[in-house]
């Protein structure tokens, strides 16, 4: 297959290159280089392009004909999107709608979208699945659930068929060293917190403590890079399928949920290092708990987590 990676410069996506093209495919990352780095893409052809930018798509979907689209390319920070909802909006919906628009022009009808926990807001229950309602309660979940939207009404009108997944928190790196986590600046949890190990960040603040949760502190799901890599292969080789019929959507997670604290404590156990930990406000736009039920990408596409306990997790970042 020839696969277009869009953000495949980022965090998650240039995993996604990495394994598409061990998996034998012809991957072509497209990437604004806005939070990527050119440097992560290590297999593959990249060409520089800002999903905006109708132009360029489209000479590149002329240039390759790409036989599905991977979307990975988007602003993808809670905190930030309290503050600077226009940038999220214009970014991830307008920039999806027009990397949509560019596929319908070019008759490449197969997508497979990055979608997130967000899109839930507070839980009416946990495991979380499929059907529960979607309530965002950050322009950062709203902008990706109004992508969902359009994506069944694109199917209806223009048969394009695709795989959403919703991520809880993805985490972890590299097994081989190849790739890392590099946001600038670091917002998530668990890089902060190897920071703080490492003796670059003299403390992590635990963003609230009065949380209806177990201890307090905010209660999430996380999930390697490497098998969410891995399941949306799964994913593009289900819309590949001779007549695939529906589009799909599938969270994905571990099933488990650990707190601030808990994480904290965890990497603590794990490297033997004691380090500075104050509990602050907490952070505008936050569930308190994100669990997820993955059994739909379990029972239909396969989906088998291998580095799926935190502990794992913690151990592929030390
Ligand atoms: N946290 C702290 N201190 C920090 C950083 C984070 O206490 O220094 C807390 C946060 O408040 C949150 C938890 O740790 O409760 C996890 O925070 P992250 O920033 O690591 O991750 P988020 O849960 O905010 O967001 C991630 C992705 C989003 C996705 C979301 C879905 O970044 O794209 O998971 O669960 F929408």
């Amino acid at each position: 297959m020839t696969l277009f990676i869009v953000g495949g410069a980022g965090y998650i996506g240039s995993h996604m290159v990495k394994l598409a093209h061990l998996a034998g495919h012809e991957v072509i990352t497209l990437d604004n280089l806005s939070t990527g780095h050119k440097d992560a893409v290590l297999y593959g052809k990249f060409e520089y392009c800002d999903i905006q930018d109708s132009n360029r798509l489209s000479e590149l979907f002329k240039k390759y004909q790409p036989d599905a689209v991977m979307h990975f390319s988007a602003y993808s920070l809670v905190g930030e999107s309290m503050t600077d909802p226009y940038k999220y909006y214009q970014n991830n919906t307008v920039g999806t709608l027009n990397l949509l628009k560019a596929m319908i022009d070019h008759d490449c009808k197969k997508f497979i979208f990055s979608s997130t926990a967000a899109v839930f807001g507070n839980p009416e229950y946990t495991p979380i699945d499929e059907t529960h309602p979607k309530a965002p309660i950050n322009p950062y979940g709203k902008s990706k659930l109004m992508i969902e939207q359009m994506l069944e009404d694109f199917d209806s009108a223009y048969g394009l068929k695709y795989v959403v997944f919703r991520y809880f928190n993805a985490a972890g790196e590299d097994l081989d060293g190849e790739l890392t986590e590099r946001h600038d600046p670091e917002t998530h949890l668990l890089p902060l917190i190897m920071q703080t190990v490492r003796g670059e960040r003299e403390v992590i603040s635990i963003y609230g403590n009065d949380y209806d949760t177990k201890d307090g502190t905010c209660v999430r799901d996380y999930i390697h890079v490497k098998d969410l890599s891995r399941v949306h292969l799964q994913g593009v080789e289900y819309l590949m399928q001779e007549g695939s019929g529906d589009s799909k959507v599938y969270n994905l997670g571990n099933g488990e949920g650990f707190s601030v604290k808990e994480v904290i404590e965890k990497v603590r156990e794990i490297t033997g290092v004691e380090f500075n930990v104050i509990e602050a406000n907490r952070r505008a736009g936050d569930p308190a708990t994100l669990i997820a039920s993955s059994k739909s990408a379990k029972k239909e596409l396969g989906f088998a987590p291998q580095i799926n306990k935190l502990e794992d997790i913690i151990k592929s970042l030390v």
